[in-house]
């Protein structure tokens, strides 16, 4: 007990003893442990003085947090469909082999476990794989047996070849903003030149939209966020980038970092927000060093920190938080939770993070990619920005492109640009579609290539993966359903039961067990996600297998083993255990019901 105090103390000490740092606490005890044993629980308990409960309601839901030992080394190979296309399964069948280990299992002398994990943000160089959060990509079977000897041989991580943790940027097309010689401050220096009222009315004249997903305009949130009552505001970059399929936000903050902290300040000059968090998904941890040095150097500068460029009352500075493996708390309420120590369950909205975000004060939450295209905004003017793209998307819009394609990576082009011009200058092998948007996305077909990205037309918050025309579109409905009923946070009925039947109908279609009536079952889960689900995640689950279902109807028919429509499953029967946690039974609560 005596050494678990002595290694746990300065990591208390770091965060403050602030229960509202917990996660990060036990980010940082696993380092050290490499799991939150009974022990270490103890300790973190008895010296924060929070009950041993709270602990385990976050390991319980935290994928990437361990109650359990995991070994030495815990490698997680990225489950994307995009690593699967490049051979991610046979390659883990091999690494299992080599190790005489079975999936999930701790090995036999507790040195080494190795499973799946949600898509790691590395489908422009997978197949990919996590070894204790760092990543390794460009796998093949060469790499797994070095890895493998590596293991046995129980070298540590800092002494194997650099190479492997290798992550290269890709840029392919860079437009506006990736292609932009930048001097570091330029940015914020033009917004305090212009001051903050100004500033914003530049974001108005912008028509900025939000790049992560739901396109709500930039300039209407900062200034709701402004004019909210309250003692202090707060600037969150959502940088949690777990949508399947997208990696833009990942080069973005390796490469152009400054461009994101400078967002974040003109945000901060613009609401009077004093103090930021950057929200870094647990898979991208290994940013956090180069990421905490760039804070270091722009605090020299005095582009954080306070009177940032001299201006007197512009003080902000910005903390780096990492998530722990859950796609939800890329959600802005669900992250602002996770921000505050707990689980990462989606809030009921009204009220908006604008009024009422991080512990009750009003906050903006904005994605990596907006904060970067404020300062150009910063820059240039909002007239000039918004002379780019179209009347409704203003500005370029990065594309994280993979799949079967020659040259993945990133493309940047204005809104409007055609998934053809996309997948032309891609290389695009044959496609015979390309989901767009991530597993949350549209599944386009070669009928629809023609459509073109932009809020009004073909929305995306930047994920293009294409899919060659060999393709078993069956394989990747598969996967999407198990990753949302995997990623589903629990906390509201339809979901999380929904996206289970869901997971379990796309199984028994492409085992060829199915039958007409799964299909029939499937669509009503599909209106009955979207229509009752608490947030966007079970809203959405459906999106891209609704899409296959009927783009890739033939497909589907001919793998279901009977044209029944005679139920072989009762799937009202089946939610009868959901009722009973949720405590209803009401006719809303039963299938056919008008909800
Ligand atoms: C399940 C789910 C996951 C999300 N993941 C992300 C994410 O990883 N990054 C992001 O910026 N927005 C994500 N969003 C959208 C955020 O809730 C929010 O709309 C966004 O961060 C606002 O920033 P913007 O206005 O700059 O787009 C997600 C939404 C849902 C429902
Ligand atoms: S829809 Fe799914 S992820 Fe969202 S709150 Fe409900 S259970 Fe959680």
């Amino acid at each position: 007990m005596a050494s678990i105090a002595s290694s746990l103390d300065p990591i208390l000490a770091g965060y403050g003893h602030d229960p509202t740092a917990l996660l990060q606490i036990l980010r940082d005890a696993q380092e050290v442990f490499d799991w939150i044993s009974p022990e270490v629980r103890a300790a973190i308990a008895g010296t924060l003085g929070v009950p041993t409960a709270r602990i385990d309601s976050l390991t319980q839901f935290y994928a990437h947090l361990y109650d359990t030992p995991r070994g030495r080394y815990r490698i997680l190979f990225s489950d994307n469909i995009t690593d699967r296309m490049a051979g991610s399964v046979a390659l883990m069948d091999h690494m299992l082999t080599r190790l005489k280990l079975e999936r999930g299992k701790l090995s036999a002398d507790g040195v080494v476990s190795v499973d799946f994990t949600s898509c790691t943000g590395m489908c422009d160089q997978g197949p990919a794989l996590l070894v204790n959060n760092r990543p390794v990509t460009r796998l093949t079977p060469r790499r797994i047996d070095e890895i493998c000897d590596l293991i046995r041989a129980l070298t540590p991580l800092d002494e194997w070849p650099a190479d492997f943790f290798m992550v290269q940027d890709h840029i392919r097309r860079a437009d506006m903003l990736l292609g932009a010689a930048y001097r570091r401050g330029d940015a914020t220096r033009a917004a305090v030149a212009r001051g903050a009222q100004a500033m914003l009315d530049e974001m108005k004249r912008s028509n900025l939209r939000g790049r992560g997903g739901a396109g709500f305009t930039t300039a209407v949130k900062w200034e709701t966020c402004r004019d909210a009552p309250g003692e202090e505001r707060f600037i969150i970059c959502n940088a949690d980038e777990g949508e399947p399929g997208t990696f833009k936000d990942r080069v973005l903050l390796q490469s152009f970092s400054e461009r994101v902290f400078e967002g974040m300040a003109i945000a901060a000059l613009v609401t009077g927000a004093r103090r930021g968090f950057l929200y870094l998904r647990g898979e991208y941890s290994y940013l956090r060093a180069p990421l905490e040095a760039k804070l270091a150097e722009m605090r020299r500068e005095n582009l954080l920190g306070e009177k940032i460029c001299g201006a007197e009352g512009f003080d902000f500075d910005i903390a780096i938080h990492l998530g722990a493996g859950a796609y939800v708390c890329g959600e802005e309420t669900a992250l602002i939770e996770s921000l505050e120590g707990k689980p990462g369950k989606p809030r009921i909205r009204p009220p908006f993070p604008a009024t009422h975000g991080y512990l009750g004060f009003p906050t903006v939450v904005n994605n990596v990619e907006t904060l970067c295209k404020a300062t150009e905004v910063a820059l240039i003017g909002g007239a000039s920005y918004a002379g780019q793209g179209t009347k409704q998307s203003t500005g370029t819009k990065i594309l994280s492109v993979s799949g079967d394609c020659e040259r993945p990576g990133l493309y940047e082009y204005p809104f409007g640009v055609s998934i053809a011009q996309v997948l032309e200058d891609c290389g695009a092998q044959n496609p015979g579609a390309v989901q767009v948007g991530g597993a949350a996305g549209n599944c386009l077909t070669p009928a629809e290539f023609g459509r073109r990205i932009a809020f009004e037309d073909q929305p995306t918050a930047g994920a293009l993966m294409v899919f060659g025309s060999q393709r078993d579109m069956i394989e990747a409905a598969r996967n999407f359903a198990r990753f949302f009923a995997h990623e589903s946070c629990g906390f509201c009925t339809p979901c999380r039961v929904g996206t289970s039947l869901v997971a379990d109908m796309v199984d028994k279609i492409a085992a060829g067990r199915g039958a007409l009536y799964e299909t029939m079952d499937l669509q009503r889960l599909h209106d009955i996600l979207r229509r009752s689900s608490h947030c966007g995640l079970g809203q959405t689950a459906m999106l891209a297998l609704g899409d296959m279902m009927q783009k890739f109807r033939p497909a589907f028919e001919r793998r279901l083993t009977s044209r029944d429509f005679e139920p072989g499953f009762d799937l009202d029967a089946a939610l009868a255990r959901a009722r009973e946690l949720a405590g209803r039974d009401d006719a809303a609560a039963h299938l056919g019901a008008d909800i």
